[in-house]
């Protein structure tokens, strides 16, 4: 049963495993990334329908960029039919379509499409859809801090509410929940700064097998847990 007054305002989701699971059946690692996508379209759903505000999937990292350049070619292609087909939906569904990550490394193409895409959704009520692409939290970290010393900020006004506000994901909450797939235990360089006190779930399923009910499952997991935030519980 889904508490519906403890949803997550904020789910971040590493999906990983694709290329496993792919291999596993002896496909191409491309379908494995193919099924993978159809499998972000159900969540992103069910996101909607269970009421989290945000969410935010780590779609390609900055470390991707080293992946063998015929699989980054079609990651790309994946990439931009997602957005062209996703574009419609998003605004029937009122979906703010956002990305963080340094998207300028991103073939001229995607860059137009994500520019239309967040341009047209910037108006939009619904959940915020944040793809992470091109992305690496200390990349980001590394560019906040450049931001901040060109700002002409003196060190003694720095707080750690300013200091967010020139992060990418400067209007976002920090994620309470971060679910990975495929049984491995690491955060890989993802929302690092953000996910101080989040929540981490991890499940050995990989991510084209990663269905409505076993989000559904981590969504549950979480409102069982008793966030502290380093103070000590309140049933004490
Ligand atoms: C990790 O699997 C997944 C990726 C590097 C790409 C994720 C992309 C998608 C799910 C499709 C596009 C989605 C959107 C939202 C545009 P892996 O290849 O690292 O798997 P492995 O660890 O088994 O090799």
């Amino acid at each position: 049963m889904l508490l519906t007054d403890r949803i997550p305002r904020h789910v971040g989701i590493i999906m990983d495993g694709n290329g496993r699971w792919a291999e596993l059946r002896g496909l191409p690692r491309i379908e494995g990334h193919r099924r993978g996508a159809e499998r972000s379209r159900e969540v992103v759903e069910v996101a909607m329908e269970i009421g989290i505000k945000n969410l935010t999937l780590y779609a390609f990292s900055i470390e991707n960029w080293q992946r063998p350049p015929s699989e980054v070619t079609t990651l790309m292609r994946l990439l931009e039919l997602y957005l062209k087909k996703e574009l419609r939906e998003f605004m029937k569904r009122g979906i703010v379509f956002k990305t963080i990550g340094e998207t300028y490394m991103l073939p001229e193409n995607i860059q137009l499409l994500i520019k239309e895409a967040e341009e047209k959704t910037a108006l939009n009520k619904g959940m915020t859809l944040t793809a992470a692409l091109s992305y690496g939290g200390r990349n980001e970290i590394l560019r906040a801090v450049k931001k901040v010393l060109h700002s002409g900020i003196r060190p003694e006004e720095l707080t750690e509410d300013l200091f967010n506000s020139f992060l990418d994901t400067a209007n976002l909450p920090g994620p309470d929940l971060i679910i990975r797939t495929s049984g491995e235990m690491r955060i890989s360089n993802f929302l690092l700064w953000q996910s101080a006190y989040s929540e981490l779930y991890f499940t050995d399923t990989l991510w084209p097998d990663f269905t409505r009910d076993e989000f559904l499952f981590a969504i549950q997991d979480y409102q069982q847990r008793e966030r502290r935030f380093g103070n000590i519980s309140v049933r004490s």
